[in-house]
């Protein structure tokens, strides 16, 4: 059973057996709404705790339970300091909350927002991402495990707010983004044996089954019809068959452009024959992991019946080194006709993306937003805690960056320019997949891309800093679903704006 959150006034009596007392470390328990609430004993026992355990070097207590009366336990959670607090002390806060709760095995929990509210953040908004992140926080990846996943500790956290109006809404949207998340994650977590590009392709239609979108599905013949040379160029050295993911909402008037959402879906990065090393070649079946947040945000989005039409298009292959591989020096011959010249075959994300954007010009998009595990040195540049954005927009990437923030899927913005386009210009075609110099490798994967997209507005986020959950999280180790809370961020405020507009 999955865990469950409601929300409750503080005229309602709460079920949960355990009240957090969730303090600021240079603010007294006393001050915390629910102490009036205790007994004298527990307040005397909890106020004499909380003096003692915040002097701790982090500012950080974990818990104290005690026994009898009501609520039948307290659990004293340090914050740090309240002049410190922000949105992402704040979603680490509440996963803390269920990492402790399970290593104590609490069951149910009763937690009050009011006294957690962060500056201009609306309640509403704050129950949301308490949702998001209790549910985030509870996620396993546990298809593999025997005997069946363990049983989870903790099974209800209840909220309290000070309001009831809205509530209900804000509870349910972060419900779905947490759940769509953390699809987003099993996607990306499962092994590349088990999510072959046909395989992602059922899951897309499991998904559009689900939340009433349209599925499309291509595949090798439908491919060369559409002469996606680079696509089928870099499917070559794997049996397996490429495919070619086009999964659609449509909410909202029909002739409003669509947001167009492109995700690398390569479903294992073996780099081809410029194999990589062992090391290199570990946690490269989540190299579809942009895909997979592509297509998890176009259902996150049909699930809410957002009033706005939002695509994914995901084009899945697996590289492979074969008798049959793309080999370095070769030449592809790209949809839109520029031929691209194969430097490396393990830079094959901007090579297969390259066809996917020019198909998404064709809808003549409000904006196109690709994700993709691109390069290693978008990591080596931001480390795990940043998606780098390159956009051909200032607002938009301010827009991006905003959004971000507000999301938790933090971006940083990256540079690009026409001085960087020399270094992938082609020797013997058009252009080359990979850079001439060692430095700005991130920037030689955004620059290559752009030549593809042209002047529509355009965002690239190389995901592969993100992909996966970093320590300190408080989060399961594996897919970290990054994009997903973002787009749906994206797709909400443009759904909002054309209300207004029209
Ligand atoms: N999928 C990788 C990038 C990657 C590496 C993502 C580590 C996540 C974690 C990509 O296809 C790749 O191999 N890129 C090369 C590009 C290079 C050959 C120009 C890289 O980053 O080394
Ligand atoms: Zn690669
Ligand atoms: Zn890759």
């Amino acid at each position: 059973m999955a865990l469950s959150i409601r929300s409750i006034t503080a005229a309602t009596r709460p079920t949960a057996t355990t009240c957090v007392f969730a303090v600021f470390s240079d603010e007294s328990v006393e001050k915390h709404p629910c102490f009036r609430a205790l007994g004298a004993a527990q307040r005397r026992y909890l106020a004499a705790f909380s003096k003692r355990a915040f002097t701790n070097e982090r500012n950080e207590v974990d818990y104290v339970v005690f026994p009898s009366g009501k609520p039948a336990a307290a659990f004293l959670f340090g914050l740090g300091k309240h002049s410190e607090w922000s949105r992402r002390r704040f979603a680490l806060a509440m996963r803390r909350l269920v990492s402790m709760a399970e290593s104590q095995k609490i069951a149910s929990l009763t937690v009050h927002l009011p006294s957690l509210t962060i500056t201009d953040v609306a309640e509403t908004e704050l129950l949301q991402h308490a949702a998001e992140n209790l549910l985030l926080a509870d996620y396993r990846f546990g298809r593999y495990q025997r005997p069946a996943k363990k049983k989870h500790a903790l099974r209800l956290v209840e909220l309290v707010v000070s309001a009831n109006r809205g509530a209900a809404k804000a509870l349910a949207i972060g419900k779905t983004i947490a759940q769509f998340t953390n699809q987003c994650r099993d996607l990306a977590n499962t092994p590349g044996s088990d999510m072959t590009p046909s395989l992602l392709a059922q899951k897309a239609k499991t998904l559009a089954d689900e939340t009433g979108c349209t599925l499309r599905v291509l595949g090798r013949d439908a491919m060369a019809k559409e002469k996606m040379g680079a696509i089928l160029g870099v499917a070559r050295g794997s049996v397996e068959e490429p495919k070619f993911i086009i999964l659609e909402h449509r909410g909202g008037q029909k002739t409003e452009p669509p947001l167009v959402f492109v995700g690398k879906g390569v479903t294992f990065d073996s780099g081809g024959i410029n194999l990589k090393s062992s090391s290199g070649m570990s946690d490269m079946h989540m190299d579809m992991s942009g895909g997979a947040a592509a297509l998890c945000a176009v259902a996150a989005i049909a699930a809410l019946k957002l009033p706005i039409r939002a695509i994914a298009l995901v084009p899945a292959v697996e590289n492979m080194p074969s008798g049959s591989g793309y080999r370095p020096g070769d030449v592809l011959t790209s949809r839109s006709g520029t031929t691209i010249e194969i430097g490396d075959t393990d830079a094959e994300g901007r090579v297969i993306l390259a066809d996917a954007l020019d198909y998404a010009k064709d809808y003549k998009p409000a904006v196109i937003i690709d994700l993709a595990t691109l390069t290693g040195a978008a990591a080596v540049a931001l480390g795990q805690h940043r998606t780098a954005l390159f956009s051909n927009r200032d607002a938009f990437a301010e827009e991006l960056l905003q959004l971000g923030k507000r999301s938790g899927d933090d971006c940083w913005r990256m540079p690009m320019g026409e001085e960087y386009e020399a270094e992938i210009k082609g020797s013997f075609a058009d252009i080359n997949n990979i850079g001439k110099t060692r430095y700005g490798g991130a920037i030689h994967g955004a620059v290559f891309l752009q030549h593809f997209v042209g002047s529509a507005p355009w965002a690239h986020l190389d995901i592969a800093p993100t992909m996966t959950t970093a320590d300190g999280q408080y989060l399961a180790k594996g897919a970290s679903g990054v994009g997903v809370r973002l787009l749906v961020a994206l797709a909400k405020t443009r759904a909002e704006k054309l209300k207004v507009k029209g």
